[in-house]
């Protein structure tokens, strides 16, 4: 096939209109410089998007902090979060990017200190080619000072002469009213359009590339609904526990960390309609509607854990920084359903826990069994997407055995990406979202309505489990490093999910042993 051909197959237009893509005169500014998100996800991922050739042209990167200290000190911080593993070209990469990084140090709640940060701005785009000056605000900050920073930003560091976008970053709220106060004082100040809401889970490859295997594929869409799948379930599991974060964690809980914003992303995604073209807004309207058929959560489908000590780690409780006999869960599954002709009756099983025996980010969807009367004890297929570590589709199907057998055995169809696609980076999420903040793209950030209708499903059991309405429930414990709690695989069992019958091995079948 011709290249020029070639490049253009498989291409997706609607992905590809023109937004207001910042391409030069751009200034980066990263609130929160010094603290931990900053440190590790912020700025490697402006540093890899600078080595790869994405920032636009003439990038300023501007970091702002309490922290009072010079530029030499805030170039040693910067060296100390991007890895080079002594490669003597990333190392200079890394140069040229500190010799565009500068530090500014102020408060978050004070005028003057922005009055400050806009002056700076101000020196540095004198630089410009032309009146432009498009400025980017990153907030790597806690929630306590979103709002003052977002009124002083546009106070006093708004651009009249170009473009302006804000990137926020959750907890967005505790609860429907604490999430709808906070949308509505930014809102104040920032139009829907200027603002950039991440959920990093919607960066991340295998969860863009849900719309692909979702709407590019007839055969998979074909047995996409309740006449098909028995259950779903959606699994995030951490090897660790709060370590160091416990004060931050007890307060949300793993609920509000990873259920009701990174695994309620990748439901809409998995089973909202098909959009009428692939922009932004068209994905977004029906990620809406979908969440909209989804009633809040029920006490009787949720399963909530706390991890305890074990295998020489400490428990939750433990930890110095987590309250003493704090009931917060570290693991929850909750069931979903969704009311609509397509998924009325199939259980969506969100689960995610920490201090589990893995670390893995997966959706497993379940078939129904086969229609009986032909096999004896016949697995059911699965198809599951990988999202971390190494990113995987497959699906696992039943075979004929090999040889002279009448028998059927499971086994599966792999697409693991590390194989197929064994010279392909997988980007950072956070640098496929700092990229389509630049471009303007906001197909992979979080709406206001979006968040409003996530909060609402989720509102009911959080209230619950602070123990707002009446006592709240005490976790039942699981040991750091296991599956989670023993009362899981009744929980699961208990929405129809029947496991693979004995006689399945991975990655080798070996036929002999048969
Ligand atoms: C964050 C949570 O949003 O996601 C953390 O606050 C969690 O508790 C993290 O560890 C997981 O992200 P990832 O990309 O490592 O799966």
């Amino acid at each position: 096939m011709a290249t020029r051909e070639r490049s253009m197959s498989g291409t997706i237009p609607s992905m590809e209109t023109a937004h207001h893509a910042l391409k030069e005169n751009t200034v980066i500014v990263v609130l929160g410089a010094s603290g931990d998100l900053a440190k590790k996800k912020t700025y490697p991922a402006l540093f890899g998007l600078y080595s790869m050739g994405f920032l636009p042209k003439d990038i300023k990167i501007v970091g702002y902090a309490r922290t009072k200290m010079d530029d030499a000190e805030y170039h040693k911080r910067i060296t100390s979060y991007i890895k080079t593993n002594d490669d003597p070209q990333t190392q200079a990469k890394l140069e040229e990017f500190k010799a565009l990084a500068t530090y500014v140090s102020g408060g978050y709640e004070d005028s003057p200190s922005f009055e400050n940060l806009n002056k700076n701005l101000e020196t540095i785009e004198q630089g410009h080619q032309t009146p432009e000056c498009n400025r980017m605000f990153y907030l790597a900050l806690p929630p306590t000072v979103f709002i003052p920073v977002a009124k002083h930003l546009k106070e006093q560091c708004y651009s009249r002469h170009g473009i302006n976008r804000i990137i926020i970053e959750k907890p967005f709220g505790k609860d429907l009213d604490s999430a709808r106060e906070l949308l509505n004082s930014v809102k104040q100040y920032w139009k829907e359009d200027e603002t950039f809401r991440i959920d990093h889970y919607l960066g991340k490859e295998m969860v863009k590339n849900l719309l692909v295997l979702r709407f590019a594929n007839v055969a998979l869409n074909a047995g996409w609904d309740k006449n098909s799948i028995s259950n779903v379930q959606i699994t995030f599991k951490e090897p660790f526990g709060t370590e160091g974060r416990g004060g931050y964690f007890d307060e949300f809980g793993i609920v509000r960390d990873i259920l009701q914003n990174h695994l309620m992303q990748v439901l809409s995604i998995l089973t909202m309609e098909r959009p009428v073209s692939f922009e932004a807004e068209d994905i977004r309207d029906e990620k809406v509607k979908v969440l909209r058929a989804i009633p809040p959560v029920e006490r009787s489908d949720t399963l909530l854990g706390q991890y305890v000590a074990a295998n020489g780690k400490p428990g939750y409780l433990d930890d110095s920084t987590v309250p003493p006999n704090s009931n917060c869960p570290t693991y929850a599954a909750t069931t979903l359903w969704i009311n609509n002709p397509r998924w009325e009756g199939v259980p969506f099983i969100l689960k995610a826990g920490k201090a589990l025996n893995e670390a893995k980010v997966e959706i497993r969807i379940q078939f129904k069994d086969v229609t009986q009367g032909i096999f004896k004890d016949i697995s059911r297929n699965e198809l599951v997407m990988r999202i971390q570590p190494s990113e995987a589709v497959y699906l696992k199907l039943n075979t004929k055995t090999p040889g002279l057998y009448t028998r059927a055995i499971p086994t599966e169809m792999d697409l693991t990406y590390k194989r197929r696609f064994a010279d392909a980076k997988i980007p950072e999420a956070y640098e496929s979202l700092i990229l389509d903040a630049l471009k303007g793209d906001h197909s992979n950030f979080v709406r206001d309505d979006e968040l409003d209708v996530a909060w609402k499903i989720f509102t009911p059991i959080l209230h619950w489990i602070d123990g707002k309405s009446g006592p709240g429930p005490k976790p039942v414990p699981y040991p750091y490093g296991s599956r989670g709690p023993k009362e899981l695989d009744a929980f699961i069992t208990k929405y129809g999910y029947k496991r693979s019958q004995v006689g399945y091995s991975w990655p080798i079948t070996s036929v002999s042993n048969l």
